[in-house]
């Protein structure tokens, strides 16, 4: 009896020890079963991020249009210029390539070649694969010199056949070489009639603000983050015709930084502001949705810097840009009515009776307008 008195308890005992083994084993599958989901759940984020991090620049390549490597868009210094349709401020993406510029505007028939700067790690000059998006506005050959075709927009990728994972893009727009030009030229470098460029275009968007017809865009007055009109036809046509009598004078004027959307500014301006500090950085840059690049109708000339002011070119751009519809948008002496550090290089297309009214008076758009700059 003693026996089997002593033998239930330990029974009992046992079974409740079975039961704890068991629960404790079923936890340990539990925690065992949570641990292997999450650790396939990061397996797949990772994919994801890879991928994300693959196509990104490329989406942001085909939304965004121009911009400044390593540029102050201001009176700072920079170390190249480009248009670029770029994830990061300095013009790059994070492909490892670098370009000397990423947007290029032609006439059909006219030629270009991106300058590769830097490749990827393991890549180089051999492994360059170019394409173009498409071939019926620009062709590129296996060393990227790119001819324009047709009229229209298209990309020219440059890929690394090491890694094809690496990839940049250069927007190419090709004018259909109909710029209205000067008619009563008589010594073929002089335009003459200055009232062929004609106004921009005027959108019909909620939170645009035109004065006479001309979109107005500085710290008083925002465009929408949605409104994304690229670089106006209009823009670059009068910028090639601006840019081919230049030349006639051995002058070489090139774009910068052209169209940037709401997303580009964010970027720069964010940039500056962690460089400079809020105050400095609203001296020569604006914040996003209000920098007149997002009109589409804007073109910084050559290397966004002091230097530029200096060039012939520079002084060839301030008698003639009027004549193509352009002004100096921020002239020396009106930094306190723009709101900008002089910009001898940022010029905005209004069409020649404005423009040639502000140069004739000396006056800037503010006050052209007789309207302000600061922000609210
Ligand atoms: N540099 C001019 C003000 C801009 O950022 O639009
Ligand atoms: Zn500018």
């Amino acid at each position: 009896m003693d026996n089997n008195n002593y033998q239930r308890p330990r029974k009992r005992v046992s079974k409740e020890t079975a039961r704890k083994r068991q629960l404790i084993a079923l936890g340990v599958i539990a925690l065992l079963v949570l641990i292997f989901i999450l650790l396939i759940a990061k397996a797949c984020s990772k994919d994801d991020t890879k991928k994300g991090g693959n196509t990104k620049p490329t989406e942001n390549k085909n939304s965004v249009t121009t911009m400044a490597s390593t540029t102050q868009d201001g009176s700072m210094t920079t170390t190249s210029t480009t248009t670029a349709p770029v994830t990061n401020p300095d013009g790059s993406n994070d492909s490892g390539f670098k370009l000397d510029k990423y947007s290029i505007y032609l006439d059909i028939g006219g030629t270009d070649m991106p300058y590769v700067q830097e490749y990827p790690e393991g890549s180089s000059e051999a492994d360059e694969r170019w394409s173009s998006s498409d071939e019926k506005v620009a062709t590129v050959d296996e060393w990227g010199h790119i001819t324009a075709v047709g009229a229209g927009e298209c990309y020219i990728t440059l890929r690394s056949a090491a890694d094809p994972t690496k990839e940049i893009q250069v927007k190419v727009v090709v004018a259909d070489g109909n710029v209205q030009q000067t008619s009563n030229n008589t010594n073929g470098t002089q335009p003459a009639n200055l009232a062929e460029a004609p106004p921009p275009p005027v959108y019909d968007m909620d939170g645009l603000t035109y004065k006479d017809g001309i979109l107005i865009a500085n710290k008083t007055y925002s465009m929408p983050a949605d409104f994304n009109p690229g670089l106006e036809p209009i823009c670059s046509e009068h910028f090639q015709a601006l840019s081919s009598a230049a030349a006639e004078e051995g002058l070489n004027l090139w774009i910068g930084s052209g169209y940037r959307s709401y997303q580009d500014q964010e970027i720069i301006y964010n940039n500056y502001v962690a460089m400079d500090g809020v105050e400095m950085a609203d001296t020569y840059s604006a914040r996003p949705g209000y920098s007149e690049h997002q009109t589409g109708l804007v073109i910084d000339c050559n290397t966004i810097d002091d230097a530029f002011g200096n060039t012939p070119e520079s002084a060839w751009l301030a008698e003639h840009a009027h004549e193509y519809g352009f002004v100096i948008r921020y002239p020396k002496g009106k930094e306190d009515i723009t709101g900008y550090q002089y910009e001898p290089w940022h010029i905005r297309y209004v069409g020649s009776k404005v423009a040639t009214e502000c140069y004739e008076r000396g006056i800037c758009l503010e006050e052209y307008f007789g309207i302000d700059s600061y922000y609210h």
